[in-house]
């Protein structure tokens, strides 16, 4: 990836000496400690979606893929623009049927195949705002998915986010170097983008970051279009208040949502909710 690509400031940092300590240290305890989000939310969201014939999306080291349960021999596709990322996973998952694309997923992908499942797991808040940037990642990928299929994932929320201090001054710095680009970044934003591209959308928040999943790629681009300018994106406001208890938090008014068995509300996201909901506040 060129230098002067708005995306290469997000994608950079992955050497190999940051891939050997992300694991020990990224999903270890600044996950569990600094976002509040311990990896196994994030394992049990793969295990819940992950299917044979998955696409991940900045697979970092692959330690979500190895945690999955996709079964040995699956087929596999990693895409990032970092070889290094690349080279770190290749022998990592050299148990599943890989393939391995360097690219950027703001460009159309350069793959023919047709996926089951993707997961875009903590990488929204790297790639480059503004949201109709961010956007081009989740309709790339919807146009590879097969009708019935799921793309899934968490990112960290920016400042409207329910974040401690330390959370705060994390992502402070990280925007301040540039591996972070989401300070704008709320969860009506990213339920606007998922609805746009997806027919059935969930979204819950565990600590500092959102956790989605969205079922069936909307087919027409028209469509797709024609739904995201009459919802626009962030008309769908996220109505928890920072300093509301998890609970209250996770419950929307008046969006339908269903109690997970971990306890924790999911929210569906549905274009009729947000219609609703955009009827309501006028
Ligand atoms: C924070 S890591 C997340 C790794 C892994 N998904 C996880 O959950 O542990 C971000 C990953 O996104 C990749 N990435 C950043 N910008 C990207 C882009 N424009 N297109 C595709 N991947 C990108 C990085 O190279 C890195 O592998």
């Amino acid at each position: 990836m060129d230098r002067s690509d708005p995306a290469w400031k997000g994608q950079s940092e992955y050497t190999p000496l940051l891939l050997r300590l992300y694991d020990p240290l990224v999903l270890g305890p600044i996950a569990r400690f600094v976002w509040r989000v311990p990896a196994h939310h994030i394992v049990e969201h793969y295990q819940r979606h992950i299917r044979p014939g998955h696409l991940d999306v900045g697979p970092g080291t692959g330690a979500f893929i190895l945690r999955s349960g996709l079964a040995a021999g699956s087929a596999l596709t990693i895409l990032d623009p970092n070889p290094n990322v690349l080279a770190h996973c290749r022998p990592r998952l050299a148990q599943f049927d890989l393939t391995a694309v360097e690219a950027d997923v703001l460009k159309p992908l350069p793959i023919e195949a047709r996926f089951s499942s993707a997961a875009l797991n903590l990488v929204i808040h790297c790639l480059p705002g503004p949201a109709e940037r961010k956007a081009k990642a989740v309709e790339h990928i919807a146009a590879v998915l097969e009708p019935d299929g799921v793309l899934f994932g968490a990112t960290v929320l920016g400042t409207t986010g329910r974040h401690t201090p330390q959370a705060r001054a994390f992502l402070k710095a990280f925007n301040w170097n540039g591996g972070f680009d989401n300070l704008d970044d709320s969860e009506a934003m990213l339920a606007g983008i998922l609805n746009t591209f997806f027919e059935e959308v969930t979204i819950r928040t565990i600590g500092s970051a959102a956790v989605f999943a969205a079922h069936g790629p909307r087919r027409s681009t028209r469509a797709a279009r024609s739904h995201s300018s009459s919802q626009r994106w962030g008309l769908v406001r996220n109505r928890s208040s920072p300093h509301s208890s998890q609970k209250a938090s996770h419950s929307a008014r008046g969006a339908p949502s269903q109690r997970s068995s971990s306890g924790l509300v999911w929210r569906i996201w549905t274009p009729s909710s947000a219609v609703r909901r955009r009827a309501r506040s006028r």
